[in-house]
């Protein structure tokens, strides 16, 4: 039996940090508001000329040195992004020309907030049927590209960043479960609602944000359940919540649900804001970085987004 482990794990976050203070200059908001609503202080911002491949190839260098292994050993490309830098060639292809690698297939994945854990579903699937040995996953997103800086409702949220991880063949078991899903009926709930980019239409997000909480808090329930149940596992035994980071109140409902401390999440929300598909590799790669993390941990890793889309992951690391 083929198994999937994670060997290496990197991260990157562009230079530039937007803060609360700094967005009171030009929204009707307060640091406080922000920081009690949705415990975010900061986040990272791209520059003009950084692009989403820039910080998604930046990672993957982490995440192949601290994997040991040369680039030319990767197999597999896949990339989670919702902000790729053209319509086409897709992210993972410009990641694969920026690291040299020939001749691997190398392809986006676009499922929002969950991309990473469809990408890590995707990515275990392939080893396990023999297709790929070892795969460069990386969640990016530079969603300061699609914001609308004059909408309080939303853009306060949002964050750019990276993370990536060298998911290889092994014969120990690294990923016990994936478990993704999908609803596309609430699509107007978060969107961006471009359909014709040859029209100069708004290209920016549209959110109705409770909404969106209530279904996630409620969704982000079931599929904690959902993946303990598959594993015959008890809440106990998961050491640590790897959560994607879309608001402390969803994390601590998590949390609750889980009947686990803050203590083990992982959070980075503060520091980081939204990044969409980047922010379950970056929480990981800070909580491993931290040395809360180590190896023989059981992690579960969770996200909810546009689509909407959802799902989980169980980790050993
Ligand atoms: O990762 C993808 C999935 N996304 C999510 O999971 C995001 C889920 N949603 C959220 O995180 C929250 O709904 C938000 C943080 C977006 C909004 O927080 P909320 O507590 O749901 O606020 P609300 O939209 O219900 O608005 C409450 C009040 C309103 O004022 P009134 O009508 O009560 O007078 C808003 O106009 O807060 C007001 N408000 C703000 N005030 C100051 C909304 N945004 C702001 C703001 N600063 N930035």
């Amino acid at each position: 039996m083929i198994f999937s482990k994670i060997i290496g794990v990197g991260s990157f976050l562009p230079k530039k940090v937007l803060t609360n203070r700094e967005l009171e200059k030009t929204l009707d908001t307060t640091d406080e508001w922000i920081t009690s609503r949705t415990g975010i202080k900061e986040r990272h911002i791209v520059e003009p000329n950084e692009l989403t491949s820039d910080l998604a190839f930046e990672a993957a260098k982490n995440a192949i040195n601290q994997a040991n292994i040369g680039a030319n050993k990767i197999d597999l490309i896949i990339v989670a992004t919702t902000t790729p830098d053209k319509i086409f060639p897709s992210v993972a292809c410009n990641v694969q020309k920026k690291l040299g690698i020939k001749n691997c297939p190398a392809f986006d994945i676009q499922a929002v907030c969950s991309g990473f854990i469809y990408a890590l579903s995707v990515a275990d699937n392939f080893i396990k049927t023999n297709s790929a040995t070892n795969v460069l996953i990386v969640g990016a997103d530079s969603m300061s590209r699609i914001t609308d800086y004059s909408d309080r409702s939303n853009s306060i949220l949002w964050g750019d960043g990276a993370g990536a991880v060298i998911l290889s063949a092994s014969n120990k078991q690294g990923i016990l479960s994936t478990h993704i899903h999908a609803d596309g009926q609430h699509e107007e709930l978060l969107h961006v609602p471009t359909t014709n980019i040859k029209d100069n239409t708004q290209q920016t997000i549209e959110m109705n944000g409770s909404q969106v909480f209530k279904i996630a808090v409620n969704t982000l329930d079931q599929i904690v359940d959902e993946a303990l149940i598959a594993n015959n596992l008890k809440k106990e035994d998961i050491d640590w919540l790897v959560p994607h980071q879309a608001n402390i109140r969803i994390l601590e409902a998590t949390a609750k649900k889980l009947e686990m401390s803050m203590e083990k999440v992982i959070v980075t929300i503060d520091r980081h804001g939204n990044t969409s598909a980047a922010s379950i590799p970056l929480a990981l790669d800070d909580g491993i970085k931290s040395h809360k993390i180590k190896e023989g941990h059981l992690l579960l890793m969770e996200a909810f987004g546009g689509g909407f889309t959802w799902g989980s992951a169980l980790v050993r690391l």
